[in-house]
């Protein structure tokens, strides 16, 4: 599996604390199946701001050689987690290899979690007429399109795509995430799962519990594409393979109620 959305860098933002943290968290991830981890650092948040972008790239290098030295397989990929702002077209010209995962085309979105940006549709038009594929993280954490799906709907009809935190399928941020996270894909609006990993206990990297989880909902080939042919097309700069046709839950709202297993 690849896991495209870890805060495993150590020392830069709320993610693993040091080098022994980062280790152990790849550990983990190693056991659980994951190949590959891109490593995401928050970005524009504004307690976190960093001198020079290049340090992600040293901090991999550093995090790489240390995983070598104990025998633990997994590579470790730079990327970040970039938070919406209104200057952001202005920063992808200048820092665009930073801000994308792995250097291609697609880049993470971050909002805060209990509003969405007025201007969204038109900052993703944006975006991706710059060539960028917005991912949106972890839509199932955020209010408004939790309470307004259709929203989400929307967006990925315009052409964004969505990472789900496999937390969120186990109920680790609450019931209204994992509602939402199990409704999302249904409505076939989510793209990837991703760890959200943020250090080596509570939010740990993993993964398989989540596509375990999720295969119960569409399948297991299909929950495997969130966390295996998708993520490595990204990797690849490629048009991802499963993209299924999104619902819009306005439309279905009185016809099916949509069924969510694990929940009573
Ligand atoms: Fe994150």
């Amino acid at each position: 599996m690849i896991d495209l959305h870890c805060h495993i860098l150590p020392g830069l933002d709320d993610g693993a604390q040091n080098l022994e943290e980062a280790v152990e968290m790849a550990g983990i991830a190693e056991r659980d199946g994951i190949e590959k981890i891109v490593a995401t650092p928050h970005f524009f948040r504004n307690n976190f701001v960093y001198e020079g972008l290049g340090i992600i790239e040293e901090k991999c290098r550093e995090l790489s050689r240390a995983l070598e030295a104990k025998n633990i397989k997994v590579e470790i990929l730079g990327g970040a987690e970039v938070h919406i702002s209104h200057n952001l077209i202005v920063e992808i010209r200048k820092n665009r290899s930073y801000l994308v995962l792995n250097r291609s085309s697609y880049m993470f979105v971050e909002f805060p979690s209990d509003h969405v940006f007025s201007g969204i549709k038109e900052l993703f038009f944006e975006l991706m007429s710059e060539g960028i594929m917005p991912i949106i993280a972890h839509p199932e954490r955020n209010s408004v399109f939790v309470r307004n799906p259709s929203f989400l709907y929307e967006l990925v009809r315009m052409g964004a795509l969505t990472q789900a935190n496999s937390g969120s399928f186990s109920g680790i941020y609450g019931r209204e995430a994992e509602e939402a996270v199990f409704s999302f894909l249904e409505l076939n609006l989510i793209h990837f799962i991703g760890s959200d990993g943020h250090n080596a206990r509570s939010l740990a990297p993993r993964l398989s519990e989540a596509v375990e989880r999720a295969g119960m909902v569409i399948g297991e080939d299909r929950a495997r594409a969130l966390v295996k042919d998708n993520p490595r097309a990204v990797l690849e700069d490629k048009e991802i393979p499963y993209l299924p046709k999104p619902v819009n839950s306005d439309e279905i709202q009185k016809k099916i109620k949509i069924k969510i297993p694990f929940l009573k």
